[in-house]
């Protein structure tokens, strides 16, 4: 045999062999999968990662949480529990049962066969994406990933990260994405506070790099929730999540511009929409209110906004939205002051008591919360302001420090505004009580009264 042909015949050897080990890489944690030996990593174990940890520690893996914060790790592995949607003692079996744990300590990755990346993705001041906690958790997860892991990132981010920025992250090390190792993105969906969907029900989206990846992470997420979505890149899964929260983001937007035009025009908004909801089809409500609040519609549309513009695109509605519902605060603000004047009091120097603080009813969470922007901005006009909560005990912000008051003081307050419709509130003993009202929610429907000034 010639040299030239030893040659070809040893790097055909090679190629067999490598695809045997691919082979059987993929096949080994695919069975672990299936038989849910697979040891399942969380990192980031917030809002929407300890519930998906929950789940698949209910699923029968064994599940370890990794989060910056020892706070967080120390509750997990206390079944103390800081997420509404998860009770403590929905966590506790779980971690006396050996299911689930939580550590800050990323050596764990290399014992790991699933790794979920759900960490913040907030806007930076210029409104860019900051992708500094994907980064840092990207870094400390490549030093120790080894092959035959499944890596998914949930984070919501602009389309192109997965590929762009994560998998050359991950691939560092040597190993080649779609053999070595398996990377999706899957776009989380969970609704804080919703009775009826939840982690295991919402139909769960996943592209990967490769058909392989995408498959690996189809089959993953079908042990432990109930519909699987498979996409076929990790760029339309990303999308996927822009166009779901742009979408409400817009017609948040539209319908808070209607009720601004309502209000001119003297003709009331809820009625408008309620009538509207009738048609059975090509019209679904979305509802105004003082703004919008939380960690995804508020913030998500500009991660497109941002991408587009870098291929020359201006993303103009959501420009606009943004716009409107940036105004929304200061509309309710102008509200309380008119119902004021009208009962004779300036702003300066009146008790104002808001009812709500969490940016969404039955919640605890203050992220990015309309009712921040309410409350500083009577406060600029003069007002004195305090709030109740049930989810909120405590409001620091700015200088301000408020505790909760109990809802009583309305019968002491020149206006109350009713900014989050907690269904805890006793709204018949308000409307009893107060003097002044001014409800952003239509919390008060089908309360008639010359005390209530609605949105
Ligand atoms: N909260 C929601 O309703 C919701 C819904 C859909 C999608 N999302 C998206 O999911 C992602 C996570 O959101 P969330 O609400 O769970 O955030 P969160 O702030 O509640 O939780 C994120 C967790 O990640 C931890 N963390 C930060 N940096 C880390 C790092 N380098 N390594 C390990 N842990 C780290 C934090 O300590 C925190 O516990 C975001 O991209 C968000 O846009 C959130």
């Amino acid at each position: 045999m010639c040299m030239m042909t030893e040659l070809i015949f040893e790097f055909m050897r090679e190629c067999i062999l490598m695809t045997e080990t691919a082979a059987s890489t993929s096949k080994t944690l695919e069975q672990k999968i299936r038989n849910r030996t697979a040891r399942v990593g969380i990192v980031g174990l917030g809002y929407v990662g300890l519930p998906l940890a929950v789940e698949f520690a209910k699923a029968g893996f064994s599940v370890v949480g990794i989060d910056v914060s020892e706070d967080k790790v120390g509750r997990v592995n206390r079944a103390d529990s800081y997420v509404g949607d998860i009770s403590s003692a929905t966590l506790e079996p779980l971690v006396k049962g050996g299911k689930l744990r939580a550590t800050a300590d990323f050596s764990v990755v290399s014992e790991l066969d699933t790794i979920n990346i759900c960490v913040p993705t907030p806007l930076r001041k210029t409104k860019d994406p900051d992708m500094g906690f994907i980064v840092s958790s990207c870094q400390e997860i490549v030093k120790y990933l080894r092959a035959g892991t499944l890596v998914i990132l949930e984070s919501t981010t602009y389309p192109g990260t997965t590929d762009e920025l994560v998998l050359p992250m991950l691939a560092k090390g040597g190993l080649k994405v779609g053999t070595d190792f398996f990377l999706c993105f899957s776009p989380e969906r969970v609704d804080p506070g919703n009775p009826k969907y939840q982690t295991a029900n919402i139909p769960k989206v996943v592209g990967g790099v490769t058909p392989a990846c995408t498959e690996m992470g189809s089959l993953f997420y079908a042990q432990a929730l109930e519909t699987v979505v498979p996409v076929s890149s990790t760029q339309i899964a990303e999308m996927v999540k822009l166009l779901e929260n742009t979408f409400r983001m817009i017609n948040i937007g539209l319908v808070n511009e209607i009720a601004m035009m309502c209000d001119r025009l003297g003709i009331n908004v809820w009625e408008v929409i309620e009538a509207a909801a009738t048609k059975p089809f090509g019209f679904m409500p979305f509802y105004p209110g003082p703004g919008l609040g939380g960690h995804c519609i508020p913030i998500d549309p500009f991660y497109l906004s941002w991408k587009t513009k870098q291929a020359g695109i201006e993303a103009r509605f959501i420009e606009l939205a943004g716009y409107i519902n940036g105004q929304m605060p200061h509309f309710v603000v102008d509200k309380v002051q008119h119902a004021l004047n009208d009962a004779g009091k300036p702003v300066k120097g009146s008790r104002i008591h808001v009812m709500g603080v969490a940016y969404k009813r039955d919640i605890e969470d203050m992220r990015e919360s309309p009712a921040l922007d309410v409350i500083l901005l009577l406060q600029k006009r003069g007002g004195l302001l305090s709030y109740s909560d049930p989810h909120v005990p405590e409001l620091r912000l700015d200088g301000l420090h408020l505790s909760a008051s109990p809802e009583s003081v309305v019968a002491d307050a020149d206006c109350v505004v009713i900014v989050t419709d907690h269904s805890a509130f006793d709204y018949r003993g308000l409307v009893d009580r107060a003097s002044l009202i001014v409800d952003s929610r239509n919390a008060l429907k089908g309360f008639n009264s010359t005390k209530i000034v609605r949105l």
